[in-house]
């Protein structure tokens, strides 16, 4: 019997199948001859929410989640967010390798040039009213790149694509940055070519009305950091969005406006404004074995707690901590980093916790950070998505080059009815009460 096959016996035929087994995994399509006669379609998999089905080959991100560990393109993410700037770790994720240092300041040079945006982008964003949600604009003002910069269709022809991602790069920034000033209500600010790319962001966050922005560094410095982890994060929700959505050979602005969607939920990006939210519902260290309880009892989440893939202590939640000391060294004490602390603390004691191997990730501190930064929740999530367009752009790359994809189209289980016999309506009963 040839190795690394799996064979399956139908026991509704009794017929055997070997079939090939590759990195772990069967192909699905090789189910497909399993059948009881030839009228039957084949045998297919059933997996709601994807919990067991790889959809792509990548080589892109590597988490091992039971350890812990998340590496770009081999490298860890401590080495990563230790040594790297944001704009050189996305260099890394859409080229596969580190820039040379000539490399990385062409890189930076040409991302640096992409900040503006058309002035017809200002008219757009000032119709949303005041108080629209940041990532309700951001959003639709990505999609609504698509329709300044039309070119961005020829989606094969390479030196395009790598046109059209040095573009969203370099402006999600300034997109993210008018969404703030539009919902407070302050003049858009313009980018300044002179400051790195997180310093840039802050100068058309916060300038008012000095001549000149100067960020503090040791702020922009965590502001680049949170960049990284959050730059990529394998075959989460909004990259598979991405995948989905690209797979139609939309442009990159539209599929990159859908994975920004898709981070805007609450069991994705939102979780961090919803952390913040539930410790401010907390309030107090005392109230926190009471709110526990009452996670216990199924009445709702923990938010930032818990993951898909890590059942270990999520290793970006690490590096965030280390960040918020180097951020309350300037920022001052922060009341509700006392409090996550000590919910960390009691939580991870607490056996439903241990035994469901929930651990705090990324957002459990990201939105404490960003609160002493000066950010207000709703921005939250858009600071999510500036980094991760980098990880979005590169999934989406390597879908588009990767031979063996097509459209995205997953199979259904039908549990409907049989054909039914067509009722005009003035014989219909109304069978569903209230509707
Ligand atoms: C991230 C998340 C969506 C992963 O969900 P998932 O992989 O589908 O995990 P499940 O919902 O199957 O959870 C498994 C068990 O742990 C419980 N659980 C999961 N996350 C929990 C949390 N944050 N607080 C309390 N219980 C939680 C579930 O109720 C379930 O318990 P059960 O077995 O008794 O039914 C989920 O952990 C969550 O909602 N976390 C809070 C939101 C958040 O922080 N999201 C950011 C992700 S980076």
């Amino acid at each position: 019997m040839p190795q690394n096959t799996l064979t399956i016996t139908d026991n509704r035929t009794g017929q055997s199948y070997s079939l090939p087994v590759e990195n772990g995994t069967i192909r699905a399509m090789d189910l497909r001859k399993i059948k009881t006669g030839p009228e039957d379609f084949g045998l297919m998999t059933y997996d709601p929410a994807f919990m067991n089905t790889a959809s792509c080959r990548s080589a892109v991100t590597f988490i091992d989640g039971d350890k812990g560990i998340l590496r770009y393109r081999g490298y860890p993410i401590e080495a990563l967010a230790e040594h790297c700037t944001f704009l050189e770790v996305a260099y890394l994720l859409l080229f596969g390798d580190l820039p040379s240092d000539a490399q990385l300041k062409d890189w930076v040079n040409e991302i640096t040039h992409h900040t503006m945006l058309h002035e017809s982008t200002k008219k757009f964003m000032e119709g949303f009213r005041h108080d629209a949600h940041p990532m309700a604009m951001f959003v639709s003002t990505v999609a609504a790149l698509s329709g300044v910069y039309a070119d961005s269709r020829n989606i094969h022809d390479a030196a395009n694509r790598l046109h059209q991602i040095k573009r969203l790069i370099g402006k999600v920034p300034s997109i993210a940055a008018m969404s703030y000033r539009h919902s407070v209500g302050y003049p858009y600010v313009y980018p300044d070519n002179d400051l790195t790319y997180p310093e840039n962001f802050m100068n058309m966050l916060w300038k008012m009305v000095e001549p000149k922005y100067v960020a503090n560094p040791a702020i922009a410095r965590a502001l680049d950091i949170l960049f990284i982890l959050h730059a990529d994060h394998e075959q989460n929700c909004s990259a598979n969005a991405m995948r989905a959505v690209g797979s139609s050979q939309t442009d990159p602005y539209l599929a990159t406006a859908a994975a920004a969607a898709a981070l805007a939920g609450p069991l994705h990006g939102g979780a961090n404004e919803e952390v913040l939210r539930m410790l401010d519902v907390i309030g107090t260290k005392q109230n926190i074995p009471a709110y526990i309880e009452k996670v216990k009892e199924g009445k709702f989440k923990l938010m930032g707690f818990g993951h898909r893939v890590y059942k270990n202590y999520d290793p970006r939640a690490k590096i965030i901590k280390w960040t918020a000391d180097r951020v309350f060294e300037v920022t001052g004490h922060n009341a509700k980093l006392e409090i996550a602390l000590e919910l960390e603390r009691i939580a991870l004691q607490d056996e439903y916790f241990v035994q469901r191997k929930l651990y705090p990730n990324v957002d459990f501190y990201s939105g404490i950070i960003y609160q002493a930064m000066g950010f207000r929740p709703e921005m939250f999530t858009v600071l999510f998505a500036i980094p991760r367009t980098a990880g979005w752009l590169a999934q989406w790359q390597e879908m588009l080059t990767d031979p063996e994809q097509k459209i995205a189209r997953p199979r259904q289980v039908w549990i409907g009815h049989e054909t039914r016999e067509f009722v005009p309506i003035d014989q219909r009963r109304e069978l569903v009460a209230g509707r």
